[in-house]
């Protein structure tokens, strides 16, 4: 209808997307017959069935499972050029995207293989699809310090402009940031850009950890900030982007109701909001899907989604030149 057209029109970003969580139950089928996988399901609808989450941990369980069909450089050039071209309709100009090495090498495949099939593909996409794309690797937050210091030197030969960030995901409960301070120190050092998600299911105080401790320039999901309201103030002023997941929040427990999303209360708080999808795979639906959830439960108008895309835009790690291109 009109405001999905609305939506698709808007040049936006996504800010907020594990590579690994577009793997959409068809491709895990052919995947897993191509490198001779068995799979704990015997159809596509044995698969969806399985997407029944109380919890970030039920989801990551089953997340983890499927990214085992990943083998081969083609595999992860087939999962991420098949979600470029999902966004490409989608009116996603930019992309700054995910991906979990550890999922990977902790299970025998090469962080070369993982890292060129990925970035090939973003080349790609640029190339055949006009969609821009950085790559951010994330620390899984359930490893240790140590292991992930390994990770980060492993990837030094990417860090030419291949690799432009590190990100924190996985298990937050019980895994604040601060485990991970000389880790991001260390990244900082090395002038890459700095994400993590926090406030997901962990409380504000995470939040402030990640900016205190880990001096993140942007944050993923944030949602429990407005729990803190000096913090909150803070982050209204200093202006740093958030990004929302209304989808993923709705599925993995974190809104018992699409109309009791924060995100309107995060917005009117002076946060620079944007939408994304995380898992879209997982969660039911890509950009369009996540903004046309959001509008509807919560009336949005489509001056607030203008913003939105704005916001994402200008939350990018694009230079100022590049986002007054999109705007
Ligand atoms: N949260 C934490 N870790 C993740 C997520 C998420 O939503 N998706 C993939 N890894
Ligand atoms: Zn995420």
């Amino acid at each position: 209808g009109d405001l999905k057209n609305f939506i698709n029109a808007l040049p936006k970003a996504e800010l907020h997307l594990h590579l690994e969580g577009s793997l959409e139950p068809e491709m895990m089928m052919k995947l897993a017959t191509r490198n001779n996988i068995k799979l704990p399901y015997q159809s596509v609808d044995e698969i969806k069935d399985a997407y029944n989450f109380s919890n970030l941990q039920d989801f990551l369980d089953i997340y983890y499972q499927g990214m085992n069909v990943l083998q081969m450089e083609q595999d992860f050039y087939d999962l991420t050029f098949a979600y470029l071209e999902k966004i490409a309709k989608e009116g996603v100009v930019h992309v700054e995207v995910f991906y979990d090495p550890q999922g990977h090498t902790s299970r025998g495949v090469a962080f070369s293989t993982v890292t060129n099939g990925i970035l090939r593909a973003l080349d790609d996409g640029q190339e055949k699809l006009g969609v821009s794309s950085e790559l951010i690797m994330s620390f899984l937050r359930h490893l240790s310090e140590e292991e992930a210091f390994a990770t980060l030197e492993e990837a030094k030969p990417w860090f030419d402009g291949r690799i432009i960030g590190v990100g924190l995901d996985s298990s937050e409960m019980g895994h604040p940031p601060s485990k991970f301070e000389r880790v991001f120190n260390a990244a900082r050092d090395l002038d890459l850009k700095l994400v993590a998600h926090a406030g997901e299911e962990g409380p504000a105080e995470y939040v402030r950890e990640a900016i205190e401790l880990l001096m993140i320039d942007r944050l993923d999901h944030g949602n429990r900030t407005i729990e803190d309201a000096d913090l909150t103030q803070e982050l209204a002023k200093s202006g740093i982007a958030f990004t929302v997941c209304p989808l993923s929040n709705l599925k993995l427990c974190g809104v018992t109701d699409m109309k009791e999303h924060p995100l309107r209360k995060m917005m009117a708080a002076g946060l620079k909001v944007t939408v994304n999808s995380d898992d879209p795979a997982y969660f039911g639906g890509y950009m369009t899907a996540n903004f046309m959830s959001v509008t509807e439960a919560l009336e949005l108008s489509k001056d607030d989604i203008a913003v939105l895309c704005r916001n994402s835009i200008e939350g990018s790690f694009l230079t100022d030149e590049e986002k007054t291109r999109h705007l």
